[in-house]
């Protein structure tokens, strides 16, 4: 096993020609079992694009400071708090003398003022530029405050001088980690007197991860008309909510919704039920599956590319063709089935009787049913009213706001996963 494996490395990637060997850094990390999450300046996307990195990496890419105010995104302090270790590869001279003068104002300078872990550099630069008195402070300044370095080497610049300024290669960066980690302890303690708050106490679901899908699914007709069910996401919102209130680590996938994502839970957002299950399927293994999603049953089977045009011949027919369906396949996973599978029917009429073939038919552990029909308010609305199918029993619950539905939904789920493992 390498010294590497289980290690979450955020990589920050500056804006610099050696970018792409970044590439191949990541290639390397992932090689030896570690995780890397990415972090890119404006300027690093001219040299690579978040997309090979994200592919590369298997993980979103962080690209702007404000997409992370979000709550349901990682914010930047949890970013790099999240990680063992950060490494700048390549570190350009702008982004050593922003760590070294304290200054954020982006994204990646942002997150390597706030964060509590060792920094390892690997610059990368004009030979003039390294030279240059103002960087050989910032260097001896970054030195002595817990920034260690790698390289850079001596060589052929892109810009045809010769000199120090060439990043590291690759695998040399690998064995800098890799000595990083051998030393001990990443994590820089704070001064005597200050500090995080004592935690909470564990909830019912701390320790566990929970999935949840949410909304709806679009499925393209062209570019511009889609079909899909009406979903507000409010059920599946407040159940990852309750969740990670819970103490539970939330990865919600989401359709295509207007309301705010989940606070406290990750959110991957894709548009139609293959995205969907492809990021389920990303996201496993998890103790939890929630499939609260109303997942289009169909979608066309070859969606225009351009917009279809009215014609004096009539409506355009479309073939439909049967979508994925995530619950039962993930109920069914060959070695990742989560321990507790939790499926919803959103009926109009016969729901108990629909509910119970659903749960034969997608062998999930549960189904939520609630009716849907004509007067009830449940689409949109804050109010539910569900009854909990199991094969041999129904639990009718009162009607409830969503928020109560969902807090109720994660202490049967933690019931139940007690029960199991006993
Ligand atoms: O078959 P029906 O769509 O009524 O089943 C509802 C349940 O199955 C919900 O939990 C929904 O999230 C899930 N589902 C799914 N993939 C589909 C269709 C439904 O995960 N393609």
């Amino acid at each position: 096993m390498s010294t590497l494996t289980g290690k979450r490395i955020l990589l920050v990637i500056a804006g610099g020609i050696a970018a792409y060997k970044a590439l191949d850094l990541i290639r390397r990390l992932r090689e030896r079992g570690a995780s890397v999450h990415a972090v890119m300046t404006q300027a690093a996307e001219q040299f690579v694009t978040p997309l090979s990195v994200a592919s590369l990496s298997g993980e979103k890419v962080h690209t702007a400071l404000f997409s992370l105010t979000d709550e349901a995104e990682m914010g930047h302090i949890e970013l790099s708090r999240d990680a063992d270790l950060i490494v700048i590869a390549p570190a350009t001279a702008n982004i050593l003398a922003k760590i070294a003068n304290g200054i954020a104002d982006d994204l990646a300078s942002t997150l390597l003022l706030a964060t509590d872990k060792k920094i390892l550099a690997a610059p990368a630069m004009n030979l003039r530029m390294w030279l240059h008195p103002a960087t050989q402070r910032n260097l001896e300044w970054l030195r002595a405050n817990n920034v260690a370095f790698s390289g850079p080497d001596n060589g052929e610049m892109a810009c045809g001088e010769y000199g120090p300024g060439r990043m590291s290669e690759p695998l040399a960066i690998v064995s800098a980690i890799e000595s990083i980690f051998a030393q001990g302890e990443t994590t820089l303690p704070l001064p005597p007197g200050v500090g995080v708050r004592p935690s909470r106490p564990p909830g019912i679901l701390a320790g566990r991860r929970v999935i949840v899908t949410s909304g709806p699914t679009h499925e393209p007709i062209d570019p511009v008309r889609y079909i899909a069910n009406r979903s507000s996401g409010k059920q599946g919102t407040a159940i990852a909510e309750a969740a990670a209130r819970a103490g539970a680590e939330v990865v919600v996938i989401s359709g295509p919704v207007a309301i705010p994502a989940a606070a406290g839970a990750t959110t991957i957002h894709v548009e139609t039920a293959r995205e969907m299950l492809e990021a389920v399927s990303r996201a496993l293994p998890a103790d939890i599956f929630i499939s609260a999603a109303a997942v289009a049953d169909w979608r066309v089977d070859a969606a225009a590319g351009d917009k279809l045009k009215k014609s004096g011949s009539g409506a355009p027919s479309l073939h439909l063709v049967e979508n994925p369906d995530i619950l039962a396949t993930i109920s069914q996973h060959p070695t990742l089935r989560p321990k507790l599978v939790v499926g919803f029917a959103a009926e109009t009429t016969g729901l108990i009787e629909h509910a119970r073939q659903k749960l034969a038919r997608k062998k999930c552990d549960f189904i939520v049913a609630n009716d849907v029909g004509a007067g009830t308010g449940v689409m949109g609305g804050a109010q539910n009213t569900v009854h909990i199918v199991e094969t041999g029993s129904v639990d009718s619950w009162p009607k409830l706001d969503k928020d109560a539905v969902a807090a109720r939904l994660v202490g049967l789920c933690a019931q139940k996963l007690a029960e199991n493992a006993q």
